[in-house]
Formats: C-alpha cells, sequence, structure tokens
C-alpha cells in the first residue's frame, strides 16, 4: 500500500517528514526544546571527502561545539543522541575523534550509556599501519529514564534453545527465548560498491544500523533528528518503523537522493539489506577463491615439512 506522508521543508510537530535544504543550525533553531526522541547522526569527519571543506582540527571541533548544544536542547528528557564518527588522519597519525568530542557531550550533562564498536569489512588499504575497519557510535542520554526497548532489537542466541539440566530450573530454557542482547561490537556491512543500498554519496550509513538504534531507542510515532542527514538513511530508518523523521542537508545533489530514496521507501520499493541477513562469508559460500595465495604457500610449507623424515624435528608424526 502507498504511504500517503508528504516531505516537508519546514519543521513542524504536526509533520511527519522534515527535509531542511540548508544548513543544520538553522533546522535546529526552530525546533522546540525537548520535543526529539533520538538524534543519530555522522557529521562531517573532516577527513576531505567530497562535501567536506578540509578544516584545522580547531575549527572542526568549534563547529561541533555549536552544533551538540543545539542538538541537546531539542532531545526529550527520555531521549538519546548517537554521534557516529571515524578517525581524523593527519600525517599518517590517527586521532579518534569521539575521544575529543566526548568531553563535549559529559559537559553538557549527558551520561554515556555505550560506545558502539561498528566493524565493517571495505574501505582504504593502508601500507604503513593496519587498514582502518571500525567507527564508534557514542551513545549518550540526558536522563537517567530514558526508553530502551531491548526486546525490539535482540539477536538469535549462538546455541537458541538451551536448557538448564539440573537443579530447580531443569528443563527451563537458560537463555531468553527472545534472542541475546546484540552487544556492543556490531558487524555490519558498510555501504560500499557492490551493497544493494549504494548511491554516489562516498560514506553512507546502511540503512540497518540506524533501524537498531530507532527500535531500541524511541517508541513508534517519536521523533528522529539527523542534523547532517546526506541521503536520507535517518528518516528512512525512522519511517519506516512508523516514528516520524527530520534532518538538514546542505548540498542539493544529496537533498534530492534523500528525497528520492524516502519517496522508495514510503512506496515500497527502495531496496535495502535486511537487518537480520548474515553477513557473507566466502568460506560458507564455497568461494572458490578463498585458497590466497600466502595460504598455498603455507600449505606447500607444511607439505614440505610432512615429506621429510618424522625423527628429524624432533617428534612423531602419525
Ligand atoms: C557523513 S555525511 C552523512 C551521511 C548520512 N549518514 C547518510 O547515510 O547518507 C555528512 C553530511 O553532512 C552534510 N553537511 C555538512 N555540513 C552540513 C551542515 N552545516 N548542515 C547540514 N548538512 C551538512 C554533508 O553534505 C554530508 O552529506
Amino acid at each position: 500500500m502507498f504511504d500517503k506522508r508528504k516531505i516537508a521543508e519546514k519543521f513542524a510537530l504536526s509533520e511527519h517528514i522534515v527535509i531542511h535544504p540548508g544548513d543544520c543550525l538553522d533546522l535546529l533553531r526552530v525546533i522546540p526544546d525537548g520535543s526529539i526522541k533520538l538524534i543519530v547522526t555522522s557529521p562531517p569527519y573532516n577527513i576531505g571527502k567530497e562535501y567536506e571543506k578540509r578544516l584545522k582540527l580547531d575549527s572542526y571541533l568549534e563547529q561541533q561545539a555549536a552544533v551538540i548544544p543545539e542538538c541537546v536542547r531539542c532531545l526529550a528528557d527520555n531521549g538519546s543522541i548517537c554521534w557516529q564518527v571515524g578517525n581524523y588522519v593527519r600525517h599518517g597519525a590517527i586521532i579518534p575523534l569521539d575521544t575529543l568530542l566526548y568531553p563535549i557531550f559529559t559537559g553538557l550533562g549527558l551520561t554515556m550509556r555505550n560506545r558502539i564498536v561498528w566493524h565493517f569489512e571495505h574501505g582504504l588499504h593502508c601500507s604503513r599501519r593496519f587498514s582502518g575497519r571500525y567507527e564508534t557510535i557514542m551513545w549518550f542520554t540526558k536522563s537517567d529514564g530514558y526508553t530502551f526497548n531491548l526486546d525490539s532489537v535482540r539477536v538469535p542466541q549462538k546455541y537458541p534453545g538451551k536448557r538448564y539440566f539440573k537443579g530447580p530450573n531443569a528443563g527451563r530454557y537458560s537463555c531468553n527465548p527472545l534472542g541475546k542482547n546484540p552487544g556492543d561490537l556490531w558487524v555490519i556491512p558498510n555501504v560500499k560498491s557492490n551493497h544493494v543500498e549504494k548511491t554516489e554519496h562516498p560514506c553512507q550509513y546502511p540503512v540497518e544500523l540506524i533501524e537498531r538504534l530507532v527500535l531500541s531507542m524511541t517508541d513508534e510515532d517519536d521523533w528522529v533528528l539527523d542534523p547532517f542527514l546526506g541521503t536520507g538513511t535517518s528518516i528512512i530508518a525512522a519511517i519506516r518503523h512508523n516514528r516520524r523523521g527530520a534532518g538538514a542537508e546542505i548540498v542539493p545533489k544529496y537533498i534530492q537522493m534523500a528525497k528520492d530514496r524516502i519517496k522508495q521507501q514510503l512506496a515500497g520499493t527502495l531496496r535495502t539489506r535486511p537487518m537480520d541477513k548474515p553477513v557473507y562469508d566466502p568460506f560458507k559460500a564455497g568461494n572458490s577463491l578463498t585458497t590466497a595465495p600466502w595460504n598455498k604457500k603455507q600449505n606447500d610449507k607444511q607439505e614440505g615439512l610432512f615429506d621429510k623424515p618424522a625423527r628429524k624435528h624432533g617428534c612423531a608424526i602419525q
């Protein structure tokens, strides 16, 4: 069935979907105090992506320090802020941005609930350090009475259906039959070339990443806000679960992409990677390219060792 919700440009609590075509501070200023349940965003990382002017780290932090207090003002007392960042890289040295931003949030009275490590497999290959394969989501709340719907995001246990075999609980489930807590290390593919959600945007969120946050930290009809909206992923994750979604974006090309994707979501035609789909495993998939060159050498070497008389190595090989 076609979803009749419309995309507005001006924020009002009566709307369902808002895309402000401009600076996020202008959107934040018109949002009433305490009205947003979840603010989730990946701000420009200051690593020189297509949409960023490369700022000195100090200016970048000043810019963030102007946006964050406005977000805190808009946040509901039982609401959450999820700020997702990576590393700033300068002359081969990395600076984890979350360590620099953490004091801004705690200085505004917020409490950190988790530092979620989002691990993914694809990205630049480094030759002078290990390739970066994670980013973090800092989750802060305004009070201790925050919404957290754990049951809606539980994941299957490793050994589901396990039961106590003795004692007073014998025969009962020893694990939660609804599944386990997903923990604070999330393995979710990032949106690179072959990903079904890929657009031209260089750093798009996978929808499933935000769905987990939306489902656990908001209830139906709550507002979800992304001040740095990009291609509209946070709004898509929100409206897919009957929440309201708002965001700001300054680049016209990305505004159009966000609108197009949201319209596809409303029409039920947006293709996304499902939340419960296991991560591709080349071994399980029987990929013939899994015998890598170094394995071959290693195997040859081991075969070579086995060819030699066992006694030479001081052990008996059966
Ligand atoms: C890391 S990207 C976010 C991508 C987004 N998470 C997605 O899934 O598509 C940051 C976005 O913020 C936008 N941006 C940068 N400065 C902005 C500002 N002052 N106000 C609103 N948007 C801004 C950039 O154009 C960029 O698209």
